[in-house]
C-alpha cells in the first residue's frame, strides 16, 4: 500500500468542472478523498472561448476537493475534448534487424512511429496513440513483441488528432489556475477506465460519454480501442428544445428537464401521461399547464434522431459489441435514456456507474455517470504512479518492464 500516491482527476465540460482526488489504497483500489464540482464558465462544445471564466471555474471545482480532502493539488490529470477530434487506425511496419532478429523495444518504437507517420492537416496534432495489436510475420494478436523473434513487425494503432489550438488553450487555463498537468485522456477514455470490465474491452462494447454539448463515443473489442467518434451534441439540445417548444427560458427548460423530462413514453402510465405540470413563459406572470406526455414528445424525438446517428457510425466500424453499450456523461440521465438506446442500438445498454472494485473512499458520493470522467482521470493516473513505483530503478530490465506495463495500460 502507498498512501503516498496522490491522483487528481479534472474533467473540463461546458456544463461542468468535475475534481476528483484520490489516494492508492490496497488492492489497486483508489481511495476517493475530495471531489469538487462547480457551474463551467466559458466552454463552448468542450473548447475554451473565455480563458478567464475557465480559470476561475477550475480553481473553485479543485478548491472545493482540497476543501474536502484537506490536500493540496498541484498536478491535475485532465480530459480532452471537443468536436473536432478524430481517430483513424493506421498501420506500420519495420524490419527487425540484429542478432538472431531479436524485437527490441526500439523496433516496437520504430513501428508504432509508422504507422503514427500520418500527414496532418496545418495546425493538427496527434493527441493519442492507442495501440491495438502487433503482427510479427504474418502471426497477429500480439501485445508485447519485445524480445519475441521475427524478421518483419507490423503495429496497428488508432492514431487520434485534433486541432492543437483547443488543447493549448485548456493548457494555459489550467497553468493559469497554478496547476502543472500530468497527463491529458480523451473523455471517452477516462469514462471507459472507470466504468467497464476487463471482459467489456475484451468482447466488445461502446462508450457513449453524452455531455453537454458533446458526446464521444470509444468502440472496444479484442481488448482494444477500436474506434473513436466525436458528436457536436448532448442534453443541452434537449434543454433547447424544451425552452423552444414551451417558450421558457434555458434555466426553467433544464429545470423541467431535471424534473419531469423522459424521453422514453412507453415507460409511463397512462395515469402519469396525462400528469400535469406547471411552467412558467418567458416574460409572463401567470403559469401554463401542460401533461408530461406533451413534454415526451418534445424529447424522446430528439433522442431517437441523436443516437441513431451514434448507432450509424457503430454499425459502419463493423466491430461486434455483446457486451453492449455503455452510456456515460450527464446526457445520460434523463429518465428513459437507457431504454431507448437499447432499441436504437438493438444491443443491451446499461449506465455507466464507478466500478467499485477499483474505488473506494467516496465513490459512493459520486456514483453517478457524470462523474465517470474525473474518476477515470484520477484512476489512471494512480495505476501509472503505482507502475512507476514498482519499476522506478533505473535498471535496464526494470524500464523495460514498467514500458511493458504502461504499454498494456493502453490495452485496457
Ligand atoms: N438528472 C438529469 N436529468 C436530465 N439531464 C441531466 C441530469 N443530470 C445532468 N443532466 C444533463 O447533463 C448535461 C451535462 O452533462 P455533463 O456534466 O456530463 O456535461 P459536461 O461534461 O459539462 O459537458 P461536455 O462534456 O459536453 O463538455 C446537461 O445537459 C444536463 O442538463
Ligand atoms: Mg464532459
Amino acid at each position: 500500500m502507498s498512501r503516498s500516491i496522490q491522483a487528481v482527476g479534472l474533467d473540463i465540460g461546458t456544463s461542468k468542472i468535475r475534481c476528483v482526488i484520490g489516494e492508492a489504497g490496497e488492492n489497486g483500489v483508489m481511495e476517493i478523498v475530495g471531489i469538487g464540482q462547480t457551474d463551467s464558465r466559458g466552454l463552448r462544445r468542450g473548447i475554451v472561448i473565455t480563458s478567464d471564466s475557465v480559470v476561475e471555474s477550475v480553481k473553485k471545482a479543485v478548491d472545493e476537493a482540497e476543501r474536502v480532502s484537506g490536500l493540496e493539488v498541484q498536478v491535475v490529470n485532465v480530459n480532452i475534448s471537443g468536436e473536432h477530434l478524430q481517430g483513424e487506425n493506421k498501420s506500420g511496419v519495420v524490419a527487425v534487424a540484429g542478432a538472431g532478429r531479436e524485437i527490441t523495444r526500439d523496433d516496437v518504437d520504430r513501428a508504432i512511429e509508422s504507422a503514427c507517420a500520418v500527414q496532418l492537416p496545418a495546425g493538427w496534432r496527434i493527441v493519442d496513440r492507442l495501440p491495438q495489436e502487433f503482427i510479427i510475420d504474418g502471426q497477429d494478436g500480439i501485445i508485447e513483441p519485445v524480445g519475441m523473434h521475427g524478421a518483419r513487425l507490423e503495429s496497428r494503432i488508432h492514431v487520434v488528432t485534433s486541432p492543437s489550438a483547443g488543447g493549448q488553450n485548456i493548457v494555459k487555463a489550467i497553468h493559469r489556475a497554478g496547476l502543472e498537468i500530468e497527463n491529458m485522456m480523451l473523455d471517452a477514455l477516462a469514462a471507459a477506465t472507470s466504468t467497464l470490465s476487463d471482459n467489456d474491452r475484451e468482447y466488445g462494447c461502446a462508450v457513449v460519454n453524452i455531455g453537454s454539448e458533446v458526446t464521444s463515443l470509444m468502440i472496444f473489442s479484442r481488448g482494444a480501442v477500436q474506434h473513436t467518434a466525436v458528436f457536436p451534441f448532448g442534453g443541452m439540445h434537449f434543454t433547447k428544445d424544451i425552452a423552444v417548444g414551451l417558450r421558457v427560458s434555458i434555466p426553467e427548460a433544464e429545470k423541467i428537464k431535471h424534473l419531469y423530462g423522459c424521453v422514453a413514453g412507453f415507460l409511463m402510465s397512462a395515469d402519469e401521461k396525462h400528469e400535469v405540470i406547471e411552467i412558467k413563459p418567458v416574460g409572463r406572470n401567470e403559469t401554463r399547464q401542460l401533461t408530461k406526455e406533451i413534454l415526451c414528445d418534445i424529447v424522446q424525438p430528439r433522442a431517437v434522431e441523436l443516437l441513431h446517428h451514434i448507432a450509424v457510425v457503430v454499425a459502419n466500424s463493423g466491430v461486434q459489441i455483446p457486451s453492449g453499450v455503455v452510456l456515460t456523461g450527464g446526457g445520460s440521465m434523463i429518465r428513459g435514456m437507457v431504454e431507448i438506446a437499447e432499441q436504437v442500438f438493438d444491443a443491451p445498454t446499461r449506465l455507466g456507474f464507478l466500478d467499485l472494485e477499483s474505488f473506494g473512499g467516496l465513490a459512493e458520493e459520486i456514483q453517478t455517470p457524470d462523474w465517470a470522467v474525473a474518476a477515470g482521470l484520477a484512476l489512471s493516473s494512480m495505476r501509472s504512479q503505482i507502475r512507476e513505483q514498482n519499476y522506478g530503478g533505473k535498471s535496464p530490465s526494470k524500464k523495460v518492464a514498467e514500458w511493458f506495463e504502461s504499454f498494456r495500460e493502453k490495452f485496457r
